[in-house]
């Protein structure tokens, strides 16, 4: 075992990358490997890919340039470097990617991470190695816990994975392929992994999966939990303090986890909700099996529970069939219902789904032409709303040092980064600020009295 080995992880895509680009970090430790953030100094540099996207698939062929160059200049300095693809491209693409980028070492996908340790043992001998099988072991039980001074050093807000996978089969999308059929995973060890995050000093807790909400993982009482009864549980443990969950399907929005956001006072008013379309037709093309009275319909119920909740969605458009009739809809729902933010994506056909096969394909142009026209129609609601927190008070988690000395950079409840002037001291600790400047993707602000609690702020979108 050589303790001075670095290994460089690069996340594309989701959080689940993110949290996977960790697991595979601390699976790695007990070996001698520390993380380094500068890929010049590392020994195995692993890229964690997406594959939700063209362009993101796209983006791992470009980096492997840049990766092979740097690993040619160590072997002329007599040092190995090992090159390894993980994630959804990985998982997709297997063997091909050893074809296109010989200069990678090892290929596998995100079901195989606990065996990244054998994989870069046989990788040190010379091998090389392709793993894309959805083995019947559960990878969460074999990786390694993080330590507790890894888990602080990585902040105080924290992703738990709880789900993963999906079932629901829409047209666009590659995520049942990549990640698989979907899987919860049960209660009590995500309780215990919780409960480290929280003795090392995280405060924040966002609990993540493909379709976190169709979560039923098994509880200590051997019966599916639902999300809601999770949250619930995962709020009573001490030194937590704000919980959010993502991403959710509109689908399994039921009315325990509604109930949730009137009832747990923990679980921040913030909820990530992607819609897609607001046409009815592209919807059904979509397979996405709700329409869009019923997705309003939850807003709605949203809204009753909590009515400070602001809502996040995703769009894609130049769907297969997508009219300008079917994108006013889309124009429409936005106004309808009042965004914070959204992203959105021009349709990027994948290979092996239905939607590729598809023969009303959109032009890339009137792609292009409408994602600005929905960007800016998002822009606006997104800044509508930031506007509106001007003058207002609440609570900001403070995180980490800001972009100026003495500032502090936190997350209001509705993860606007919030900056403000204030001690070191209380990184970590979440204090009510009120409102002084904003700026479209930030807000200024300044303590206020220690003892204020933060009013509930009305109306997403203003
Ligand atoms: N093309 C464009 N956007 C896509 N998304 C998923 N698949 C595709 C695709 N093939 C978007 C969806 C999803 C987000 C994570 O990525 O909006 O919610
Ligand atoms: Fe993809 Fe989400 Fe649809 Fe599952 S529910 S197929 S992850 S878009």
């Amino acid at each position: 075992m050589n303790a001075s080995r670095k290994l460089f992880v690069k996340s594309f895509g989701c959080q689940m990358n993110v949290y996977d680009s960790r697991r595979m970090a601390d699976a790695m430790a007990p070996h001698g490997y520390a993380e380094t953030a500068d890929v010049e100094d590392a020994d195995i540099i692993i890229l964690n890919t997406c594959h939700i996207r063209e362009k993101a698939a796209e983006k791992v062929y470009s980096e492997l340039g840049r990766v092979r160059r740097l690993k040619e200049e160590a072997a002329a300095e007599g040092r190995r470097v090992i090159i390894a693809v993980a994630g959804c491209v990985a998982q997709a693409e297997g063997e091909e990617i050893l074809r296109r980028a010989p200069a990678v070492d090892l290929v596998f996908g995100p079901q195989s991470y606990h065996r990244l340790p054998d994989l870069v043992t046989r990788a040190e001998r010379g091998e090389k190695a392709v793993n894309t099988e959805f083995p019947v072991e559960d990878k969460f039980d074999r990786l390694a816990a993080p330590d507790p001074s890894a888990i602080r050093a990585r902040g105080v807000c924290a992703f738990v994975t709880v789900q993963e996978g999906c079932d629901k089969f829409c047209t666009f999308c590659v995520v049942p392929y990549t990640r698989g059929a979907e899987m919860s995973r049960p209660v009590e060890k995500i309780i215990t992994e919780v409960e480290r995050f929280a003795a090392a000093g995280v405060r924040e807790i966002t609990l993540i999966g493909q379709n976190v909400n169709a979560y039923h993982g098994e509880g200590p009482d051997g019966r599916p939990w639902s999300l809601a009864r999770l949250l619930e549980r995962v709020a009573d443990i001490g030194g937590i303090d704000r919980l959010r969950y993502t991403t959710s399907h509109p689908r399994d929005m039921d009315d325990d986890l509604i109930a949730a956001h009137r009832d747990l006072p923990k679980l921040m008013p913030q909820l990530h909700l992607p819609v897609q379309s607001g046409s009815d037709r592209i919807l059904a093309a979509m397979n996405r099996r709700h329409t869009r009275g019923d997705y309003l319909d939850v807003v709605a119920r949203l809204h009753a529970a909590r009515p400070d909740i602001a809502l996040t969605s995703d769009f894609i458009v130049g769907f297969p069939g997508e009219s300008d009739a079917d994108f006013a809809e889309t124009l429409r729902l936005i106004d309808e219902i009042g965004l914070s933010g959204a992203f959105s994506f021009k349709y990027s056909p994948r290979p092996g789904t239905p939607g590729a096969e598809m023969d009303d394909q959109v032009d890339e142009s009137i792609k292009t032409a409408r994602l600005h026209v929905l960007q800016a129609a998002i822009d606006r609601r997104q800044e509508a709303f930031n506007r509106a927190c001007r003058g207002r008070t609440f609570d900001v988690l403070f995180e980490k040092p800001g972009r100026y000395g003495g500032q502090l950079v936190g997350r209001s409840p509705y993860l606007q980064p919030v900056q403000v002037t204030a001690p070191a001291s209380i990184i970590g600790e979440i204090a009510a600020v009120t409102i002084t400047e904003v700026a479209s993707n930030s807000l200024f602000g300044a303590l206020a009295r220690p003892s204020m609690r933060a009013p509930a702020l009305l109306g997403a979108g203003a």
